[in-house]
């Protein structure tokens, strides 16, 4: 019978066995395949292991702080945190159309996962979180043709780096079992999936700091209300989008003419196609008045109810 402690031994030799005093770099996105990759490597060969997370301004609320909380605080990884929301907001300026975004936000990862790795001298291996299920997608990903997909898994291999993929045989359910046997928090271990050009596809249309509040933000209330309800691992994905749609709405005496947030949830075996979630009317009920009373700018709360196909899961 196959265990978990004999994985986690089997890897670390051969980690420190491939790896022997050189240096590895790993790009964390916050994810669960980096984030488990970089645990086990870190407990093979400690800090030899630099990783690199990426804060391009477009993840989720507190995104950021809690991965360096579980990761570097608390289980001692070395990980260069770069700021670089500035940077991305100012290539996004002005920008619409869903696949140039896409393409600017992935081409811009890649710019600065670079810089960031030619500051450090001397390394030889890049560690990616691979699992078995990319390793038999890759080629006939049909979700790439339909939408250009952006992973921290894409970083070019042609870096000069030899390649370091500890998770290859696992699949995503072992990679979560493996993760908490890491001592990865319950919640960072089972996320839902959430895309690498993170908030910058659910601001529907140009991306700006006020409209990238407003999806933070209703996000961040959906998911506790989600939580709270005890619905979080049973529904595959749900998340805010704003859709540019503006409408007129009444609060107390006045007149408001402001945004509508659309709540996205969907049930799904593998994301490749997906039902609409049946959250109960009394959680929506919580989340609509929590989202118009705590978001500014916010009057409306609508809910998707189409499955994939015909739509997409993530709106661009
Ligand atoms: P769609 O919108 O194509 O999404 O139905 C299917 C699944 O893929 C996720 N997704 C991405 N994941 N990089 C990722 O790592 C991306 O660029 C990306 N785009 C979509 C989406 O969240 C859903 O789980």
């Amino acid at each position: 019978n196959w265990s978990m402690d004999d994985f986690i031994d089997l890897q670390v030799d051969k980690i420190r066995e491939t790896v022997g005093d050189q240096k590895v770099i790993l790009g964390l996105s916050g994810g669960v395949d980096s984030s488990v990759a970089a645990v086990l490597i870190h407990k093979a060969i400690g800090d030899q292991l630099t990783c690199i997370f990426v804060d391009h301004g477009l993840l989720r609320k507190n995104e950021a702080q809690s991965v360096m909380d579980a990761l570097n605080r608390d289980l001692g990884v070395n990980i260069v945190k770069v700021d670089a929301a500035d940077r991305f907001l100012g290539k996004l300026k002005g920008v619409t159309d869903p696949e140039r975004k896409r393409k600017i936000i992935g081409a811009e990862f890649i710019e600065v996962f670079n810089e960031e790795a030619a500051k450090l001298k001397d390394v030889k291996f890049l560690a990616q979180g691979t699992l078995y299920t990319d390793v038999i997608e890759s080629g006939t990903d049909t979700a790439q043709t339909i939408k250009s997909h952006h992973n921290v898994g894409g970083l070019p291999e042609k870096m000069g780096f030899k390649l370091i993929e500890p998770l290859r045989s696992l699949f995503k359910d072992e990679t979560r079992a493996l993760g908490e046997k890491l001592g990865i928090p319950h919640e960072l271990v089972w996320r839902q999936p959430f895309p690498g050009p993170g908030l910058g596809i659910r601001v529907l249309g140009e991306i700006t700091p006020a409209k990238l509040a407003i999806v933070r933000e209703s996000d961040a209330i959906l998911r506790e209300e989600v939580a709270k309800a005890g619905l979080d691992q049973k529904i595959w994905q749900y998340f805010t989008a704003l859709p540019g749609i503006r409408s007129v709405g009444v609060m107390g005496d006045g007149r408001t003419y402001d945004e509508a947030v659309v709540i996205r949830a969907v049930t799904s075996i593998d994301g490749m196609t997906a039902d609409f979630a049946q959250i109960p009317w009394d959680v929506l009920q919580k989340i609509s008045v929590r989202i118009v009373n705590e978001v500014d700018h916010v009057n409306r709360v609508l809910y998707d109810v189409t499955s994939k196909p015909p739509s997409t899961i993530e709106y661009e």
